[in-house]
């Protein structure tokens, strides 16, 4: 199950990238927002960010005007790895090197061609492990110094 998420500049890529997943056979909860009216991008960034580090849903993808409003919300929660790509290869370079368990993009800065490339890019790519684990477990210990 893929989480999905998205401010109102970006219901109509949101529905688009919905039905692209559904038709990969990923099922998908939808933290909206299903509005058009202004909207805080962080209320739904936040709503996937926690689906993900929950466990209940096993990834996510959060989409605003530029995904860097949004991408900015999810990583205030620990243990989500939110990247904005813009383009397939660091889409799939986020999930190989970063293990993102996020994906953040903007309706406004990518068409809905290029947005689905960057998607199934995304959920094809996996994590390489190694000394990339290291690294993101060098993140973790910072998230855990937040605590403090
Ligand atoms: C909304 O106008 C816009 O600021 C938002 O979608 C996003 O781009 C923020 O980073």
């Amino acid at each position: 199950m893929y989480a999905i998420g998205n401010d109102h500049s970006a219901v109509e890529m949101k529905n688009i990238i919905k039905k692209h997943l559904e038709s990969r056979g990923i099922e998908v909860k939808d933290f909206g927002t299903n509005s058009g009216d202004s909207c805080n991008y962080a209320v739904y960034g936040e709503l996937v960010a926690r689906a993900v580090a929950s466990g209940e849903c096993e990834r996510g993808i959060a989409i605003c005007g530029t995904g860097v409003g949004i991408s900015i919300a999810c990583n205030k929660v620990n243990g989500v790895r939110a990247c904005v790509c813009s383009e397939p290869f660091s889409a799939k370079l986020s999930r190989q090197h970063n293990n993102s368990n996020v994906l953040c993009f903007g309706a406004r800065v990518v068409g809905s061609e290029l947005a689905k490339m960057i998607v199934d890019e995304w959920i094809d790519a996996e994590f390489q492990g190694g000394r990339h684990q290291d690294r993101i477990d060098y993140i973790a210990g910072i998230e855990r110094k937040n605590l403090g």
